[in-house]
């Protein structure tokens, strides 16, 4: 699945596989892509650089682990700038009205998803323009909108994508903010504390990076017989939840399913059972103790990824206590590391190839 070239180059490092080593690279990614970009935030310099017309509302298109990415920075204009963002489904688009003056995103790591390029083909996009945030800026859909943003992640040679979604969030978001501030909708100085706040991720995916490799695979040892896993968040965390669920389908051919966890009682608390994993993103949201209590009153086996004391002690571990807790749109974005750590070290338990997945391919070119 990989060039000779890059073959060599995995044999060089300490990773067995190339999704250990592109999770490992996350911190790095985003230290990177921060460095690059969040100079150009405040002045709203990153934004106007693209030359787009106004515009009142975003429209996110993407399939898989990149609409996921979407939904993240559509979170960020909405939240920091007031701007409705609704999230399209590639392959549903066809119904889609795209008002003028939207900002259409289409979003997509390598930039040949035929349901992405379908999608941009079938809405009509009239006084709206189209913006591709890609990590390939020479791909059929850079070629075809308006402006391209490189997700500059290096080539990702994994089929499940885990430092492509990080990379878009990143760039994304930055690009979002500037976008806000070029438009008066958000003051710099609010966006320089924003950029302040963006400047933690690096150390943040880091250390939960460190607290993952740790702490993930003797849960995964004493887990993995479950047939189905449960992913449940609240607010900023539930899009998290959604990426777990989709990287353990994909890796290890379990059932997993991801619900807001105000959802539970709504049908899903019928699937637990005792000893149904019940995996929490604990983003410090209070409502989660209600639907914690609810799954361990079933024999649910919860695992919390969270701060100090939880299961997972990977969330703003020791950083930036008092401001962390889902207040940025981003929200707890390194909660991603340890959802990749556990989907992976379960594919590994059960025998799965984890850098080529069944059924699955890295770029899906067909409808
Ligand atoms: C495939 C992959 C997914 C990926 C999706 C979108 O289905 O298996 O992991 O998220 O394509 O890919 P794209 O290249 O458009 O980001």
């Amino acid at each position: 699945i990989a060039s000779p070239w890059l073959r060599t180059e995995l044999a060089h490092t300490d990773h067995a596989d190339f999704m250990s080593k592109e999770i490992g690279e996350q911190p790095e990614v985003a230290a990177r892509i921060l460095d690059e970009l969040t100079p150009g935030i405040a002045d709203g310099s990153l934004w106007r650089a693209l030359e787009l017309p106004p515009f009142d509302r975003i429209a996110i298109v993407g399939c898989g682990t990149s609409l996921n990415a979407g939904r993240v920075i559509g979170t960020a204009f909405s939240r920091h700038g007031h701007v409705p963002h609704s999230a399209i489904v590639a392959s549903e688009a066809s119904s889609t009205i795209v008002e003028p003056r939207t900002l259409v995103l289409a979003i997509s790591q390598s930039g040949e998803t035929a349901d992405v390029l379908r999608a941009i083909d079938q809405v009509d996009l009239g006084l709206s323009s189209l913006v591709a945030i890609t990590n390939n800026p020479h791909s059929t859909l850079a070629r075809r909108a308006d402006s391209v943003i490189d997700s500059h992640a290096g080539p990702e040679v994994g089929v499940a994508a885990t430092k492509t979604f990080v990379a878009q969030i990143v760039t994304g978001v930055c690009f979002a903010l500037s976008a806000l501030v070029a438009t008066d909708r958000v003051d710099r100085y609010h966006a320089r504390w924003l950029a302040d706040d963006l400047a933690l991720i690096p150390d943040l995916l880091a250390q939960s990076l460190a607290v993952s490799l740790e702490s993930v695979p003797p849960l995964v040892a004493r887990l993995h017989a479950a047939t189905g896993y449960l992913f449940l968040g609240r607010g900023a965390g539930v899009v998290y939840a959604a990426e777990g669920a989709l990287k353990l389908k994909e890796l290890s051919y379990r059932w997993a399913e991801h619900y807001p966890a105000g959802e539970l009682k709504h049908g899903p608390l019928a699937l637990v059972e005792p000893g149904t994993p019940v995996i929490v993103i604990d983003n410090d949201d209070p409502r989660l103790e209600g639907n914690i209590a609810e799954v361990r009153a079933r024999g649910g086996e919860v695992l919390r990824i969270g701060s100090i004391g939880s299961d997972i002690p990977a969330l703003g571990r020791g950083i930036a206590e008092p401001r962390r807790g889902g207040i940025e749109a981003w929200g707890p974005l390194e909660s991603v590391v340890p959802l990749q750590v556990f989907a992976r070290q379960l594919a590994l338990e059960l025998g799965r190839d984890v850098d080529k997945p069944r059924n699955l391919a890295k770029s899906v070119t067909v409808d």
